[in-house]
């Protein structure tokens, strides 16, 4: 877990107002699920074999004895509040999106934290290829809004009992290679042979190149299904790879699943950057109504360590624009002049001027040297005489011109200076 610093405040608001941005264009409405929930909400729809649930969910008793957990991550609860809402009598699709704080005690390596937030969009009511489309294209575009350029990895799971009799063939094959497998895959192959496909063993590479693919057994319904969400992404021109591996690590999914890549990634090209698919049996397993549903989740610290990356890459010419610098200082000479400062700094937020400012330093010279290294174009300083006459000097940092004027004049001056043509 870790901490935020205001050095990274303007790309966490990026991230926000882009994601903001983005999901109200495609009108997706905010919501916001507790941070916990009851534990067996996630067992029942993320799946007890996994490694979230098995060996990642913070899980404890509270007061009452009621076993909870910190959410892992929110289409669960996104579920759970579409029932407990009624939402089905709304129009369907009914879309919502998300952004916050998630929990795993996951393994600590690159990319990998224990809280670490999400930006999630879910449809939940319709099952049509352009809803899967669309999911890609907000998730997709939310990422090259903010400048990087992804390839979307994608693979159809089919339904369960297509899975089931793919899982069938794929164990036969992989117990045909039982010689060859690493003791973890041996136990993987026992627990959930699917995920033996998301090894990142080098030994495993040529066995799961060899292996049955899903696509294979997938029914006419569900290739068709699929065919049509590649149709959209193609006339979209979003640049796709079909993963015949890729099968994800949550229980819930049914047909399209996916995943995001930085393209020509760095050491970010490990791990992905998001991922969703739809998950058409969650509310119903959840003891909703049937109601076929869609999203995805992006991972907001990876793609703030990817943007970083770039902006270093680029010598702090970041792809994310920096915060607007005030442009104006607030200094100040002696006790009165602290007070009244602080009194003038507050009438001038009401009137939206932003000014920096430091009332801990008394030092004349140490304000404007500071007021320099900020690159203010104006400084207005208050000092003892000018509390006591009711006015304030305004030096253009520039050629050092300095004019003094009533204090009550100061909004209307300062605003000529930030807003000229207003
Ligand atoms: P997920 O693939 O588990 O899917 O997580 C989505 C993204 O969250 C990942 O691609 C990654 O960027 C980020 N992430 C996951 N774990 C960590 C971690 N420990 N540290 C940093 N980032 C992490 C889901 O969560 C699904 N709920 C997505 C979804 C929505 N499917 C349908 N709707």
């Amino acid at each position: 877990m870790k901490d935020i610093l205001p050095k990274e405040e303007t790309y966490w608001k990026t991230c926000y107002r882009t994601a903001e941005e983005i999901a109200t264009a495609y009108e997706y409405g905010m919501i916001q699920t507790p941070v916990v929930e009851e534990a067996s909400l996630f067992v029942r729809s993320i799946g007890r074999g996994t490694d979230v649930v098995e060996k990642e969910m913070y899980v404890f008793e509270d007061r009452d004895g009621t076993k909870v957990a910190l959410r892992p991550e929110s289409t669960a609860s996104v579920a759970r509040a579409y029932i407990a809402h009624g939402m089905h009598s709304l129009t369907q699709p009914v879309k919502v999106w998300y952004y916050g704080p998630m929990f795993r005690h996951d393994r600590p390596q690159a990319g990998r934290y224990r809280q670490f937030h999400q930006f999630g969009c879910e449809a939940l009511g319709e099952r049509a290829p352009v809803i899967d489309a669309e999911l890609i294209v907000v998730a997709y575009h939310f990422l090259k809004d903010l400048g990087i350029q992804t390839q979307v990895h994608i693979n159809s799971i089919g339904k369960p009992e297509e899975r089931e009799r793919y899982i069938v063939e794929l164990s036969g094959y992989l117990r045909s290679k039982r010689s060859y497998l690493p003791e973890e895959i041996k136990q993987r192959l026992h627990k959930n042979p699917l995920r033996v496909l998301d090894s990142k063993l080098e030994e495993m590479k040529p066995i799961i190149e060899e292996a049955p693919q899903i696509i294979d057994w997938l029914g006419e319904e569900s290739k068709k299904y699929f065919m049509g969400v590649l149709e959209y992404l193609d006339e979209m021109e979003i640049p796709y790879t079909l993963t015949p591996t890729l099968v994800r690590g949550l229980d819930y999914y049914t047909d399209t699943v996916f995943e995001f890549f930085e393209d020509g990634g760095e050491d970010g090209s490990q791990s992905a950057l998001g991922g969703g698919g739809r998950y058409d049996l969650l509310v119903e397993q959840l003891g909703g109504r049937p109601t076929p549903a869609a999203g995805f989740a992006i991972g907001l610290d990876r793609v703030i360590s990817c943007l970083r990356r770039k902006a270093e890459q680029q010598q702090g010419e970041g792809v994310v624009p920096q915060e607007k610098v005030g442009k104006i200082f607030f200094a100040q000479l002696g006790d009165q002049a602290r007070r009244r400062a602080l009194k003038l700094i507050e009438t001038l937020r009401k009137d939206k001027i932003f000014v920096h400012h430091m009332l801990g330093k008394s030092s004349l010279k140490a304000q404007l040297e500071m007021a320099n290294k900020l690159m203010v174009t104006h400084t207005v300083i208050l000092g003892q005489k000018e509390v006591q006459d009711g006015t304030i000097i305004v030096r253009d940092m520039e050629s050092g011109i300095q004019e003094i004027i009533d204090q009550k004049k100061l909004t209307n001056r300062l605003e000529k200076i930030l807003r000229p043509a207003s």
